[in-house]
């Protein structure tokens, strides 16, 4: 799986679709259980990159996140969300930014979706990596908060803890194709 990243090719206008990117999407499974190997610095940029390249509405990114990778914090932070399973060696606090969508609120309803996109984009670059993570809706975002002296105007709306594998993601079910999609209309 570290393998995936190294055949990556470069994006241009008129790129045909990189067959690597669909592999990483068709593999991609959450991780829960993760080893004690660190994630470096460089891995870090390439997982940052692959965030903040998310598509966001009126490209407000209106979104913040903290990256956790020292062991102790780790763990108070894993304290205080029941919804992660494991011991991860990074987490990742995403947040809404509610100072950028002012008082529209079609753009603060939309805030959550940019990070839900953002989230998904790190969750998938972790893959192509050889990483594994998880998106986690179950937390507590005061004390969290108040771990990370996260300001009022953010919005904690999910952790992702991360790390290497510590053994091989198992693949969830899926609902059917015929039973989720209509084509043209929903009769
Ligand atoms: C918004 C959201 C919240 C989630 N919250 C949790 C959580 O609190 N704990 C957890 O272990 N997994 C959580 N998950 C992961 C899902 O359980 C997982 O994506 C689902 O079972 C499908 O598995 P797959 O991603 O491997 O295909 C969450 C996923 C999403 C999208």
């Amino acid at each position: 799986m570290r393998g995936m990243a190294d055949n990556t090719l470069p994006v241009t206008a008129s790129a045909p679709p990189v067959p690597d990117a669909l592999e990483v999407i068709r593999t991609r499974s959450v991780v829960r259980d993760y080893t004690a190997e660190p994630v470096d610095d460089a891995a870090v940029d390439t997982l940052l990159e692959a965030l903040l390249a998310a598509p966001s509405a009126s490209n407000k990114q209106a979104w913040a996140f903290v990256v956790v990778r020292q062991r102790a914090r780790v763990r108070r932070l894993r304290a205080f969300a029941p919804g992660v399973i494991g011991t991860p060696t990074l987490m990742l606090v995403a947040c809404v930014d509610q100072s950028r969508v002012g008082g529209d609120p079609n753009l603060a309803g939309a805030a959550r979706m940019c990070v839900a996109m953002a989230v998904q984009n790190f969750l998938l670059a972790a893959h192509a990596l050889g990483l594994g993570a998880c998106p986690v809706h179950s937390f507590l975002p005061d004390p969290i908060r108040l771990l990370l002296g996260i300001p009022g105007h953010l919005k904690p709306v999910l952790v992702v803890p991360t790390g290497y594998p510590a053994r091989d993601a198992q693949p969830s079910d899926r609902r059917d194709k015929d039973e989720v999609i209509r084509y043209e209309t929903y009769r």
